[in-house]
């Protein structure tokens, strides 16, 4: 098992394997199902997405570049608006936002949880509506809070006690009773295929429940006029398969409920247990549907306020990742191919594409995996080891570190990269310069830039040297 998840950020060592390349597959030029966006197809040998050729595409928009099916995400969309309330999922903008895609998530229904100014300011542009915005982050400033409550969101989740003195005072002033969830620290720290229930809680987010800490966070809030607690949040890592992890949780956000209930004769309205829904990168990978994780969740809530006597709140959650990463390709070029004899008899061909640790930095962060194919034709020439790596002056530049690639695979030709949709253009940096690759939506036969290329003056007109 060569896949690693993390809870929030951090590579942990203690998850991350030695990597053992698949054996490749019968037909290089299948594309492997619940991988790709749902419209992408081979038609005469080329990969088409939203009824465009990957070629005619790379004509018009250039590569690198990020394509992204609309029709894939809006359907990941609903799919989740139906198993929960459709205003019980926030789409957690940290995956990948821009106005587009904002629009595209309101008019689904959904709400959308914001971490920064910058994607609140991203959110008011599109004209979210702001009483569906959901405020994270666990350092937000005087003057983020006071933007927040004048936008008018929907519900600020509070991480520190600092924040709830900070918030208190900005929304007394501003008059306003603000709603906020308390964010818990539940001992759950989730992976890919397994979680841990115990410890854990030495990380930066929220209040944990060992030593009563949420509790007087909680207390904290009732105290305060200016805020109005309508529920318990909790998130426990990102790209998670083994969902009993959300079990533990929903199990502890409900029995801290009991105890604000009899402590402080205060009912919790909602729940959210937050993202990190994994998806499928690589074959075998097969993570449950929103029908099957509302259903299991719901269950969960309901049995233990039953048995704590409490009336059953709203289940809310917070999916980026699976909303976003299927529903976009990389498309990048090829500019050269190299043969690097590992021992006596295995090579490893390295594919050096026009993009990189600039565009998609979770292979050398996080050592993620991604599934590859040739985009502009299919190929009968027989497998041979690849690794995919970026233009970047840096050997850690991997864009797929294990791969099976035709071994006619050449410069000129088109590589597509699948499931890049969340956490890589939202990660994208400027290292070594590089412009940053557009976004560009595709359906029924159609595309459009939803963010275009970055071009030199965009880079250049940072650097404005020193004027006295
Ligand atoms: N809610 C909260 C409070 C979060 O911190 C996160 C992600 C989410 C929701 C959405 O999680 P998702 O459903 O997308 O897994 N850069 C990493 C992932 C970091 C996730 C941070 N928090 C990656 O590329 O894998």
């Amino acid at each position: 098992m060569s896949r690693s998840a993390h809870p929030a950020g951090p590579r942990h060592a203690d998850v991350v394997q030695e990597h053992q390349p698949a054996a490749a597959p019968d037909d290089l030029n299948a594309l492997a199902a619940g991988i790709w966006p749902s419209s992408a197809r081979r038609l005469d040998g080329v990969l088409h997405l939203g009824g465009v050729s990957v070629p005619d595409l790379v004509a018009r928009h250039g590569t690198p570049a990020f394509f992204m099916d609309e029709h894939d995400l809006r359907q990941r969309a609903r799919a989740y608006a139906t198993a929960f309330d459709a205003g019980d999922v926030y789409y957690a903008g940290k995956a990948f936002l821009c106005t587009t895609v904002a629009r595209w998530i309101a008019e689904e229904g959904l709400g959308l949880d914001v971490c920064t100014d910058g994607e609140l300011a991203v959110a008011v542009a599109a004209g979210f509506p702001a009483e569906r915005l959901a405020m994270h982050g666990n350092n937000k400033s005087r003057a983020e809070l006071e933007r927040a409550v004048a936008a008018g969101v929907g519900r600020v989740i509070v991480d520190s006690f600092d924040e709830i003195a900070r918030l208190r005072e900005v929304a007394a002033r501003a008059g306003v009773r603000q709603r906020v969830l308390v964010r818990v620290t539940v001992g759950v720290e989730a992976h890919t295929h397994e979680f841990i229930a115990t410890a854990h809680e030495d990380q930066k987010f929220g209040f944990s429940l060992s030593g009563g800490q949420a509790e007087q966070a909680v207390a904290a809030v009732l105290e305060a006029e200016s805020l109005d607690l309508v529920g318990l949040h909790s998130h426990i890592g990102s790209q998670i398969f083994d969902t009993a992890g959300f079990d533990v949780s929903a199990h502890r956000v409900v029995e801290l409920a009991a105890t604000i209930r009899d402590r402080y004769g205060v009912e919790i309205a909602e729940i959210n247990l937050g993202g990190g829904l994994g998806v499928a990168y690589l074959p075998g990978d097969d993570p449950e549907t929103p029908k099957e994780i509302a259903q299991r969740l719901s269950a969960i809530v309901e049995r233990e306020c039953r048995s704590a006597g409490l009336a059953v709140p709203r289940l809310s959650m917070e999916p980026g990742r699976a909303i976003v990463g299927p529903s976009a390709i990389t498309v990048y070029e090829v500019g050269t191919v190299k043969d690097v004899v590992l021992d006596g008899n295995l090579t490893r061909c390295y594919v050096s594409v026009d993009g990189g640790m600039s565009d998609n930095i979770r292979t050398a962060l996080y050592d993620a995996d991604y599934t590859c194919a040739l985009a502009n034709r299919a190929s009968d020439a027989p497998a041979k080891l690849a690794r995919v790596v970026g233009r970047h002056c840096e050997s850690g530049d991997i864009v797929v570190r294990d791969t099976w690639l035709p071994s006619d695979v050449a410069p000129g030709d088109l590589l597509a990269v699948a499931a890049t949709g969340a956490y890589c253009r939202s990660m994208a940096s400027n290292y070594n310069h590089v412009r940053r690759p557009p976004v560009v939506g595709v359906r029924d036969g159609v595309s459009a830039a939803l963010v275009r290329r970055e071009t030199e003056a965009d880079l250049l007109s940072l650097d404005t040297g020193w004027r006295a």
